[in-house]
């Protein structure tokens, strides 16, 4: 595999998530691959999770890692074609790419949507670029459309409690006072699909994901009707998709309860708001998966990693 830039990039998922639970029972077993290696971690955004699991699935690996803070510390990036930088932009993608792709030998990229300009945010420039003008594999570690580490992680969590083989999975769109990218949702639905699941999405009308991405799920406005006999309920926020970046309502009642979550376990990537998006007794309950997420994190980087390292042996 030469990037792992979307879900889609997976060749095989049930082998993918049976390999990672092996991963996770023996992390250090493959610690000689990443000898002499190097991976470097760009982080244009805030992270804890994905910064320090992907550090310690490098290190598992036996890698040498660098983390960067570019958002905050590197020059300001220029993505244009003959572009007069004339204004705040101070380096263009095409040196810095270059330049980063000579100190590593893997680059993991961390880029959000700024939810300003769909289209821009759509060609994911910082990604693109850094493919564009490197040779070096590229992992994305959450663009502005898809968070394919978080989505391996929610699927090796699914796999480890799931009770039956095609259990009802319910994603559920919750109330935010911020507008939210659709990442971790776009990769969401696009892992659902690749699995045997009753899959259903559920949020108020004008919320609706972007449809190329949903056009072969169940679309349910009703929330109580969702959730009826569901076995896991993934709850998070997006900014609508049509309205683009925008924050069309705060609905309480979309708040994710002990009483409307019933039996199923709850899952959300965090970082998460209390009492706003889902409440204290759902997170502090025995349902709630979401820390188990956070862990299999790792083992998702770990595999992807693994994979990459294989191919360039
Ligand atoms: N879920 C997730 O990606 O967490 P961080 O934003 O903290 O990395």
């Amino acid at each position: 595999m030469k990037h792992y830039r979307s879900i889609n990039d997976i060749d095989n998922l049930s082998e993918w998530v049976k390999e990672a639970r092996a991963l996770k029972a023996a992390p250090k077993k493959f610690d000689a691959l990443g000898e002499g290696k190097t991976i470097c971690l760009l982080f244009f955004n805030n992270s804890l999770r994905t910064r320090l699991s992907t550090q310690k699935a490098a290190m598992n690996l036996g890698m040498d890692v660098m983390v960067m803070n570019f958002g905050n510390e590197g020059w300001t990036l220029e993505y244009g074609d003959g572009t007069v930088m004339n204004q705040g932009t101070s380096e263009h993608i095409k040196e810095a790419a270059q330049v980063v792709s000579q100190f590593c030998d893997v680059v993991a990229i961390r880029a959000f949507a700024k939810l300003e300009d769909k289209t821009r945010d759509e060609a994911e420039e910082v990604l693109t670029g850094f493919t564009k003008y490197t040779s070096i594999p590229i992992i994305n570690m959450e663009s502005s459309v898809a968070h394919p580490l978080q989505a391996l992680a929610d699927a090796i969590t699914l796999a480890e409690n799931k009770t039956t083989s095609k259990p009802k999975v319910v994603l559920s769109w919750a109330p935010h006072p911020k507008a939210l990218p659709h990442a971790v949702a776009n990769s969401f639905v696009t892992m659902m699909q690749l699995q045997e699941a009753d899959f259903v999405i559920t949020h108020p009308k004008g919320y609706e994901l972007n449809p190329e991405i949903t056009k072969e799920c169940t679309i349910e406005y009703d929330q109580e009707k969702a959730l009826e006999n569901a076995d896991f309920v993934y709850v998070k926020n997006w900014t609508s998709y049509s309205d683009y970046g925008k924050v069309l309502q705060q609905d309480s009642n979309w708040m994710m309860t002990a009483k409307k979550l019933g039996k199923a376990k709850f899952m959300h990537c965090l970082p998460v708001r209390r009492n706003v998006v889902v409440e204290d007794a759902v997170l502090d309950g025995g349902q709630s998966l979401v820390i188990e997420q956070a862990n299999n994190r790792t083992y998702s980087a770990q595999i992807v990693l693994k994979k990459i390292l294989e191919s360039i042996k």
